[in-house]
């Protein structure tokens, strides 16, 4: 395995620590604008930027502005977004048909910034908490939250988002047979090519909380998803989820929330090898911003050690609220 190391005076670990060029070149990881994924909050209307006051620095944008964020998304060479749509109250139902509307937000939005940015890769979220009366990932019938019949409404969610151009789909509802079925749905639909991101170990967390406000599921939720997202008390049910969504045709897997579980980030890369992604949620984003407009951190570098800390811990790269500003970043040479 290592060498083992001489008896101090003869090693001094310090030696390579001495100067910026000795450190660059001892330096295990790095981080890149290519390894970042940029979440984003959709609402309809025009030229509109709705701060989202959990989220400082985030808001929810219009369509044009969405297209506008992606352009530049792309000019700083992040290769992909990901839309969350902000849905209005009045079409939330308990059937949650708006999920596969040709004509949501999520799908007019995928369009829109594939005409005019065709370079960068659009990514979806496929639950149906956005469209759900109850605010849950999957259909509910008395309290009850019916998988099987959650995957149908949820491979013909997807269907359509990949109809629509989305490049890469992102179940992030953790029910059972999902993946599966949307590979046989997209396989039928000469959707070859389109990948698939599983949210494959989500974990039932406090870190979304901002997330529902941003997307306007907080007070529509009723209970919590534990029976379906993972008891953050497990490690080996991770390995599992993440066999079985592979096993079932996903390209890409996540791990989710990040920082607290970077245990897991890592077990998953040992274990398979696989393209594997941390979501940096919405609370870990607001920490580090509340902490940092407060005066308490360095924002920008505790940004920085937060995103190498997902690529230390074997990840591919970051879902993360920071992205465009983590790009400037590593651009102006600042990691
Ligand atoms: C829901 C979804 C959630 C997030 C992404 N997709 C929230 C949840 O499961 O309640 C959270 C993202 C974040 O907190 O930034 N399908």
């Amino acid at each position: 395995m290592r060498a083992s190391l001489a008896p101090y005076p003869a090693s001094r670990l310090r030696r390579l620590r001495r100067t910026p060029a000795l450190r660059a070149l001892a330096q295990e990881n790095s981080l890149s604008v290519g390894d970042l994924i940029w979440p984003v909050f959709l609402r309809d209307g025009h030229d509109l930027r709705e701060p989202i006051a959990s989220m400082p620095g985030v808001a929810r944008l219009s369509l044009d502005l969405v297209v506008r964020a992606a352009e530049e998304a792309a000019a700083l060479g992040i290769p992909a977004i990901c839309l969350f749509p902000y849905t209005d109250p009045s079409v939330k139902t308990e059937t949650c048909e708006e999920a596969w509307n040709p004509d949501n937000l999520t799908n007019r939005a995928i369009r829109a910034i594939k005409a005019a940015v065709p370079e960068i890769a659009v990514m979806t979220d496929v639950a149906l908490d956005p469209y759900n009366a109850n605010g849950h990932d999957g259909l509910v019938r008395n309290g009850i939250i019916l998988n099987d019949e959650s995957v149908e409404a949820l491979v013909r969610m997807a269907r359509v988002q990949a109809d629509s151009g989305a490049d890469i789909l992102g179940p992030s509802d953790m029910m059972d047979g999902r993946i599966g079925a949307m590979r046989a749905e997209l396989e039928r639909a000469g959707h070859k090519d389109v990948a698939i991101l599983s949210y494959a170990a989500k974990y039932a967390s406090a870190f979304y909380g901002p997330f529902r406000d941003a997307v306007g599921a907080s007070g529509v939720l009723k209970g919590d998803k534990k029976t379906y997202q993972m008891n953050p008390a497990n490690s080996d049910e991770a390995l599992r989820l993440v066999a079985r969504d592979l096993a079932e045709g996903a390209d890409m897997v996540m791990v989710k929330p990040g920082m607290p579980y970077l245990d897991i980030c890592r077990r998953v890369k040992d274990a398979f090898g696989a393209p594997t992604y941390a979501y940096q949620v919405s609370g870990e984003y607001a920490m580090i911003r509340g902490a940092a407009l407060n005066g308490w951190i360095d924002g920008e570098r505790a940004m920085l050690e937060s995103l190498m800390a997902f690529r230390r811990a074997g990840c591919d790269g970051v879902l993360t609220y920071f992205a465009p500003e983590a790009a400037r970043a590593i651009r102006a040479g600042r990691v």
